[in-house]
């Protein structure tokens, strides 16, 4: 009885893990391009009014990318601000300048690199 109630367990576990990978296929399949950023990054501290080169890694672009234009936008702990940093550029160059807004210094910022999805930087540091 103990053994059949195992078994079943395994049963399920298996099944459960079947049907994640299902469900994770479709999304490797769009051309969701979701490049990670790579500056700013953990430890990073920026002065507002400075200027910065937000780079991002562009070595992998799908054939066709739905929505070739980025926006940069600032995100302060787990909320995204109405502030755009940038706009108007093509995610596939990899980078583009920001300019450091007057906003509350914190340690929780982060940018948000939209392009086919919103992909979010690690958090920094802005300080006056
Ligand atoms: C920003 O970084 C990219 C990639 O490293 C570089 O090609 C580009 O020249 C830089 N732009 C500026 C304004 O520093």
């Amino acid at each position: 009885m103990h053994f059949m109630t195992t078994l079943t367990n395994i049963f399920v576990v298996f099944i459960v893990a079947l049907m994640s990978l299902v469900a994770a296929a479709p999304l490797a399949v769009r051309d969701v391009y979701v490049p990670p950023v790579t500056y700013p990054h953990d430890g990073t501290v920026w002065t507002i009014g400075s200027v910065h080169n937000v780079t991002w890694d562009n070595s992998n672009p799908p054939q066709q990318i739905t929505n070739p234009n980025g926006v940069i936008m600032l995100r302060k702990g787990d909320r995204t601000t109405n502030i755009v940093l940038a706009s108007d550029f093509k995610v596939v160059i990899g980078h583009a300048t920001v300019k450091v807004p007057k906003v509350q210094p914190g340690d929780d910022y982060s940018l948000v690199l939209f392009g086919d999805s919103g992909n979010f930087s690690p958090q920094f540091t802005i300080k006056e």
